[in-house]
């Protein structure tokens, strides 16, 4: 059998041709193999089970186990959210941020961290600067651990200075830390209870504590986890400094509101890539 039939094989059962081209990429490690490449049964067996997993449901990510994300090639497995394209973006409003306050070897915190995935980006991406990296989820550090273990190897720096940390939003951090962090970014759970029963069953597959969160105070459904990132931010942040927090474009118009009664000011949300209301900015003074 071919590369080009079995290619076939696995796009008529998954509906989806890029799929199966994931999938062959993933079995053969190379992405431009001929169509006319004869296929081993071993690696025919490989590339079935994986669609069949994927026919079953499973997201094509965990499947595969890693996933690009900006210049990063992270591990994801189901102890972790898939970083998604929109946060690709929130990573870019935090970076102009951290440009805008100017400050020498700034110290940024990315509060639920999950995969590492904003805090990896920073810390390789800047020139300058330290990074926290934070989560409740222990299995979510635990993935995070491994892209920061990869990340090192790859960029030869075994000092990127990315420290890891279990921890409620900002509660963990040093104290040495209140008032001296620059920017805060988290991409919170945002999801509403009654949003994640509509849900396609590939997302429910993702760790419910890193999807879905309860009514902010005012009752914005999955505003909660916002609501208690930019209030926990607030104290932590030095002056001048900044929040930068991806939400749901629905809850735009509510976060302002609430990241203005936090005190915070020149409060902003930046579209993603859609043009969807994303990236809620709020500066510190
Ligand atoms: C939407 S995911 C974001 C993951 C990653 N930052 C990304 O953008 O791909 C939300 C993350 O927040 C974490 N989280 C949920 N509640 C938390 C809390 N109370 N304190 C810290 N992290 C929390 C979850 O474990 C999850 O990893």
């Amino acid at each position: 059998m071919t590369r080009a039939e079995l290619a076939a094989e696995l796009a008529a059962s998954l509906g989806a041709r890029h799929e199966a081209r994931f999938i062959l990429d993933e079995v053969l490690g190379a992405p431009l193999a001929s169509p006319v490449q004869l296929m081993g049964e071993r690696e025919i067996a490989v590339a079935r089970g994986m669609a069949a997993r994927r026919k079953a449901g499973e997201p094509l990510q965990y499947i595969i186990g890693h996933w690009p994300f900006r210049t990063l090639d992270l591990r994801v497995d189901p102890r972790v959210l898939i970083p998604r394209p929109e946060t690709e973006q929130v990573v870019d409003v935090a970076m102009a941020e951290i440009a805008y306050l100017g400050a020498a070897r700034p110290v940024i915190v990315d509060a639920g961290t999950g995969s590492g995935a904003i805090a990896l980006s920073l810390a390789t991406e800047m020139s300058d600067g330290v990074v926290w990296a934070l989560d409740a989820s222990t299995d979510a550090l635990a993935v995070a651990r491994v892209n920061l273990e990869t990340v090192r190897q790859q960029h030869e720096d075994s000092m990127l200075p990315v420290t890891l940390l279990e921890s409620n939003w900002l509660a963990a951090l040093p104290g040495s830390l209140r008032g001296a962090v620059n920017v805060v970014v988290a991409n919170p759970p945002y999801v509403s209870g009654s949003e994640w029963d509509g849900l396609a069953e590939d997302v429910r597959r993702e760790p419910f504590g890193a999807l879905v969160a309860s009514a902010g105070s005012d009752g914005t459904p999955g505003l909660s986890a916002v609501e208690e990132a930019m209030s926990q931010a607030r104290t932590w942040l030095s002056k001048p400094g900044a929040v930068v927090v991806e939400l749901a474009p629905d809850q735009a118009e509510p976060a302002t509101r609430m990241a203005r009664s936090l005190g915070y000011v020149d409060v902003r949300v930046d579209p993603d890539l859609a043009g969807r209301p994303r990236a809620l900015v709020g500066r510190v003074r």
